[in-house]
């Protein structure tokens, strides 16, 4: 019972933990991921494949597993997704070599595949929704002082930062502000990169879609299984009765 007791103590530290990781104001937004749903992922990847990959490469992801994941066919990818190469067997690579992005911004961009386990999905979906305009530059919520342009701001808009002073002379943030709208509405531009999100993850690790499937036949199993244990049963209990 301490046992139990100290693991219940230790989760929730790390839970509250992670949610102290944010600056102070920004609120831990509430997502679902939902890799079942292909054609979000297939949006997410479509957006991840246009608007990421010409800076970042995600080395352990193969086109093909992807199409195969996502159930998207052959001809779509060559038409809609291969920009960077012809070889659907091909791995994710940025289209700007590492060099050259390193030169551009100072910082090479890093590899994305796995960055949804090493951020978690809630720390990238304030990052994406978090650039706001400083000056002539892009700052983040969650990054300050970033490297990375806001890559999506046709879409979302330019935002400013509003900060309010507390007592002790420290600044909270407090909301944004539509400074110029994009081409979407905020909830549109949310979705989109839920969507995004959701990719991310299942990018990460792309085995989960496999188990979730593994997961269904095997409760199917027990379920059929559970049918033949009752009838066992039933048959022993009669002789003893
Ligand atoms: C123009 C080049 C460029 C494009 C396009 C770009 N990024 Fe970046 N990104 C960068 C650079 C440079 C950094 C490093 C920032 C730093 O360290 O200050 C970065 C950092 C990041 C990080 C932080 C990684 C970490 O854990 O530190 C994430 C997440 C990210 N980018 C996601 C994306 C997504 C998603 C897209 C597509 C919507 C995208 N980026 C498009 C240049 C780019």
């Amino acid at each position: 019972m301490k046992r139990l007791c100290l693991a219940i103590l230790l989760y929730t530290a790390s839970t509250t933990a992670s949610a102290a990781g944010l600056p102070a104001g920004v609120k831990q937004p509430h997502l679902e991921i939902d890799l079942s749903d292909k054609e979000s992922l297939q949006r997410g990847a479509r957006t991840f494949i246009n608007y990421c990959l010409s800076c970042h490469s995600a080395a352990y992801m193969r086109y093909n597993r992807m199409a195969k994941d996502l159930g998207i066919d052959e001809e779509s990818l060559r038409d809609n997704l291969l920009f960077v190469t012809d070889k659907v067997g091909d791995v994710m690579k940025a289209a700007m070599p590492a060099e050259d992005a390193k030169l551009w911004f100072g910082t090479a961009p890093p590899d994305l595949t796995v960055v949804a386990r090493s951020r978690g999905p809630e720390w990238l979906y304030l990052y994406m929704t978090g650039f706001y305009r400083e000056g002539s530059r892009w700052n983040n919520i969650v990054f300050p002082n970033v490297a990375m342009p806001h890559v999506l701001y046709e879409w979302q808009g330019e935002q400013r930062a509003v900060f309010e002073t507390m007592e002790d002379g420290s600044k909270q943030f407090d909301h944004f502000e539509v400074v110029r709208p994009g081409s979407m509405k905020k909830e549109e531009y949310d979705a989109a990169i839920r969507e995004l999100v959701n990719f991310l993850v299942y990018m990460g690790e792309p085995a989960r879609l496999v188990r979730y499937r593994i997961g269904v036949y095997v409760l199917i199993f027990l379920g059929i299984f559970l049918i033949f244990t009752y009838l066992l049963k039933r048959e022993y209990w009669k002789q003893l009765h």
